[in-house]
């Protein structure tokens, strides 16, 4: 066998996962039986966003989700998938997700669960019509069976997350996940059906002169958005937005960068829901050395007090979301 052979192991997300776990003397498996059912979940969404087309489940669904936004065929699709793989889980006490109201409650108290799992099935699905990338946002947090409300039980600091993780469903499959011990990148190989390791350790360039936010808003934006705009343009800076968050966030963490969305005359606290977009993808975007604001404070320290409540974000490179930070001389600058 040659040498490079020898460094060159197939490392799935599986072996991944269990080579975690045994770091941890006394671990029980519970936790990396939930990463498997993601992943399993993850590798059925897939199958079903690629054959969408063929199935005719691509528009809307008719109903609306408690955001008030149409749902999408295949955000219903890919909710079910995520309930139907997570709801076998013994060690999960709740889970909760983007398209349901109120979070669903598998098992509390003397029965166990020591975790809670949260979700956006489908996090940017109205570009699925025009085969955009799109993804699904998950995060992991511990249980605490003295707290008798599911909401109550679920609106934690992004700072308790145990982890956090996205499907990329693009031109190939990722799955880029954390649990507070560095950002490791798998990807799907369909021959063997295994998230395959390809990068451990991500580190997001400090700098990059690009910007992702959608313009169209410009208008309503906070005076601080639209002076750090304005230096922007006047500092040789380019602009990439593709309407998908986890696609945009995918970029800014291999390649540099900051994405915002800030509070709009539509959405004064921003479209963004704190639990299972803003955390997860700050709690990445922090392991790989980023940095994760809502206006003037840190994202992963506000304390929720609603499941669906929604925040503005800063994310991205540690330079890139400063030189916005810079611009917000008072909190006003922050407000729409
Ligand atoms: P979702 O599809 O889960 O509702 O999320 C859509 C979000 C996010 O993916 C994206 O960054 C943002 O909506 C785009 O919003 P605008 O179309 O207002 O720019
Ligand atoms: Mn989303
Ligand atoms: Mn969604």
């Amino acid at each position: 066998m040659s040498p490079q052979q020898s460094t060159d192991n197939l490392f799935s997300l599986q072996s991944h996962i269990l080579a975690e776990e045994s770091r941890h003397p006394g671990a029980s498996g519970d936790f990396s039986w939930i990463i498997s059912a993601i992943s399993l979940a993850g590798k059925a969404i897939a199958h079903r966003v690629r054959r969408a087309r063929l199935e005719s489940v691509l528009g809307e669904h008719g109903t609306s989700n408690v955001q008030g936004e149409s749902q999408q065929e295949m955000d219903v699709i890919s909710n079910e998938i995520l309930m139907r793989c997570l709801g076998t889980r013994a060690s999960i006490a709740v889970l909760a997700s983007e398209e349901d109201q109120e979070p669903t409650i598998l098992r509390r108290g003397k029965d166990g669960g020591k975790y809670c799992v949260l979700f956006d099935p489908l996090d940017g699905s109205s570009t699925l019509d025009t085969n955009g990338a799109v993804g699904t946002i998950f995060t992991v947090l511990r249980n605490d069976s003295d707290v008798a409300d599911a909401e109550a039980t679920v609106c934690q600091p992004g700072s308790r997350q145990l982890a956090a993780g996205y499907i990329l469903y693009g031109p190939s499959t990722a799955f880029v996940i954390t649990t507070g011990n560095g950002v490791d990148l798998f990807e799907l190989d369909p021959f063997v059906g295994s998230f395959i390791l390809v990068k451990r350790s991500l580190r997001i360039p400090e700098r990059k002169k690009v910007y992702s936010v959608n313009e169209a808003y410009t208008d309503s934006f906070p005076a601080g958005y639209s002076s750090y705009l304005a230096w922007a343009h006047a500092n040789g800076y380019s602009s990439r937005y593709i309407g998908s968050l986890v696609g945009d966030i995918h970029r800014i963490l291999l390649t540099g960068g900051v994405f915002m969305y800030p509070p709009t005359t539509s959405h004064p606290t921003g479209k963004l829901r704190l639990l299972y977009e803003a955390n997860p993808i700050g709690m990445i975007v922090e392991q790989a050395g980023g940095r994760c604001l809502s206006g003037l404070e840190s994202t992963l320290d506000i304390v929720p007090t609603k499941l669906h409540q929604r925040v503005p974000l800063i994310v991205g490179s540690s330079g890139e979301v400063d030189a916005v930070r810079a611009h917000f001389k008072t909190p006003a600058d922050t407000m729409p």
